[in-house]
């Protein structure tokens, strides 16, 4: 892509040589008004300087600025020299950059060379994967396609919940009251019973619970009766997860959970008492935090079993050593924002110099229109179900409008599917919301299928108009303020999955996709395509192309897919 602003920034250096070209870069503004210019350059600053008035400095800027080809006008308004990009210059460019750089269109190289850990979904095992997850596993995964977008070389890690004294319970209640073929058939329903049938019958008979920390310690000490048993548990659990992430299109490249590093828990431990960090405290040796306004950090209990946030300390270091991480991000809900923070902070009191490389990317709540969920009373609604139930309804829906497409049943589910997580990913991340079924799977509105609905709509323009050879265009045709709206938008693509990426925010990229896809709809409504003059055709078929490929690039990034036809 041209580089104009670098452009007009020489332009000016070579007029105003008292400030520095980097100072001049940094003033330069794009007008919210596009009829304004495309770039303004504001004449206040340096009225001091020059000691004369900045509309006289902007009209003297304006008047011996070298008109190029690649500009339609600099003018003078109000102490602004105002920009205009020649359209046809503009149009070419940003339309040849699409249509040549096609998939990867949008991406750059800006990660190159540098490692990023994406650590997401991370759900606990022999517990429901429900759709409370639904929030860190769609976010996650848009977050790593994005740094990879990036140029960055992700590594995506499911931390797995699959220790801890849970499971200490769950083998006694197995050994209980359990039923192999039950288990195997519905796992984690029938591990959720068992979980919960302990917590009943521990309250009339509290020795359970000693009986339950007893093969805890076994599982620690990797008694192979214990082991066995959790290995079985994990190995069920985990297939039940493989369905969803198979319905959702995700893989992970590492699923080393807390269980992993088990092992490596006394070095850490050894290293905390080392550097005098750890106090006692009834029995449990401790982290104060207080100093930095936090609770104190449980590190190992009583009974010499250590703690979720001491296996974190494990990971994040394990994490360090093995990638060489650049960043290490963490997409977890806000209600851990302290658990972060005093990791964080235990690190950097560790002598990890790489500590302020850990993120924490939180988001807030799902609620459902039922009221919130509770697993101890049974009433969770299973991620699976949601997204069942969300494939069967877009069948439906396809059923009603267009019974004779082909390959329905797949179409269905990128469409359910995407409009799952389409939903997910256009509220920004840190706010509650309340999950809505309407919602989700309308074609109007702000949602993913109109999203995927205008793609398709642009295949089938692609289909209708005939074969072109792309590039082959005139962009005079393309010049009017509806298609210029479009071509500005697909300009803008590439700094949008930048700004994502800084921010940590798929929601950057969904606003993108419906902006575009509502400027190509009134684009649509407002001109034929596919008409008879072949050479305004074959424009607008491929400006009709590039918001096609735009839109797959960026639903690409948001984990969805982009049917052909809907
Ligand atoms: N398993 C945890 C949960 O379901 C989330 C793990 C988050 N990741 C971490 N490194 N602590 O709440």
């Amino acid at each position: 892509m041209i580089d104009f602003k670098s452009k007009i920034v020489s332009g000016l250096s070579g007029l105003i040589e008292s400030v520095e070209p980097k100072e001049i870069e940094g003033m330069i503004e794009v007008p919210a008004d596009s009829n304004m210019g495309d770039f303004a350059f504001p004449c206040f600053k340096l009225a001091r300087i020059f000691r004369k008035s900045p509309n006289l400095i902007a009209e003297d800027i304006a008047g011996r600025f070298e008109e190029e080809d690649y500009l339609e006008s600099v003018a003078s308004v109000g102490g602004y020299v105002n920009f205009k990009i020649d359209k046809e210059t503009y149009v070419s460019d940003v339309m040849g950059d699409v249509i040549s750089q096609k998939d990867r269109y949008g991406s750059s190289c800006e990660g190159c060379g540098k490692k990023v850990v994406v650590e997401f979904s991370s759900p606990n095992i022999a517990k429901p994967f429900h759709i409370g997850h639904i929030r860190t596993t769609v976010i996650g995964n848009s977050i790593n396609r994005i740094y990879k977008f990036l140029g960055y070389d992700t590594v995506s890690v499911n931390h797995l919940g699959d220790y801890g004294t849970q499971f200490g319970k769950l083998i006694v209640a197995f050994s209980s009251w359990g039923v192999r073929e039950d288990v195997e058939k519905e796992p984690i329903k029938e591990l959720l019973k068992l979980y919960i049938r302990f917590h009943e019958e521990a309250e009339k008979a509290p020795e359970l619970e000693d009986q339950a920390r007893e093969w805890f310690k076994r599982l620690e000490n990797k008694d192979p009766e214990a082991v066995e048993m959790w290995q079985w548990f994990r190995e069920v659990s985990l297939k039940e997860f493989s369905r969803v992430y198979s319905l959702l299109d995700i893989e992970f490249d590492s699923y080393a959970g807390e269980s992993f590093y088990s092992d490596k828990m006394p070095e850490i431990v050894d290293q905390m008492r080392e550097r005098n960090l750890l106090e006692m405290s009834q029995g449990a040796e401790i982290v104060n935090l207080e100093d930095f306004g936090m609770p104190p950090a449980i590190i190992t209990k009583s009974d010499g079993s250590t703690l979720y946030i001491t296996r974190d300390i494990a990971a994040a270091k394990y994490r360090k050593e093995t990638y060489d991480f650049y960043k290490n991000i963490y997409v977890v809900g806000s209600q851990q924002i302290l658990h972060f923070k005093q990791l964080i902070k235990i690190l950097e009191l560790m002598g990890c110099q790489w500590a302020g490389d850990c993120v924490h990317v939180p988001f807030g709540m799902v609620a459902l229109e039922e009221g919130t969920m509770s697993t101890r009373k049974g009433r969770v609604v299973f991620l699976e179900d949601v997204l069942k139930k969300a494939v069967e309804r877009t069948e439906e829906i396809i059923e009603g409008k267009n019974p004779d497409l082909e390959n329905k049943h797949e179409v269905a589910r990128q469409v359910g599917i995407g409009a799952v997580m389409f939903q997910e990913l256009s509220n920004s991340r840190i706010k509650d919301y309340v999950f809505s079924w309407e919602k989700t799977l309308s074609f109007e509105g702000e949602t993913g299928p109109y999203v995927q609905y205008t793609h398709a709509r642009c295949s089938s323009l692609l289909r209708k108009g005939g074969l072109f050879e792309a590039g082959d265009f005139d962009a005079s045709i393309l010049t009017d303020e509806v298609s210029m709206d479009i071509i500005r938008q697909l300009g803008k693509f590439k700094e949008t999955v930048s700004e994502a990426g800084r921010k940590y925010e798929p929601a950057v990229i969904s606003r993108f996709v419906v902006d575009l896809a509502q400027l190509f709809n009134r684009f649509y409504h407002e001109h034929s395509i596919v008409v008879e003059d072949l050479k305004v055709r074959r424009a607008r078929l491929a400006l009709a192309m590039c918001v096609k490929q735009t839109l797959k690039n960026g639903l690409a990034l948001l984990g969805m897919q982009a049917p052909e036809k809907m």
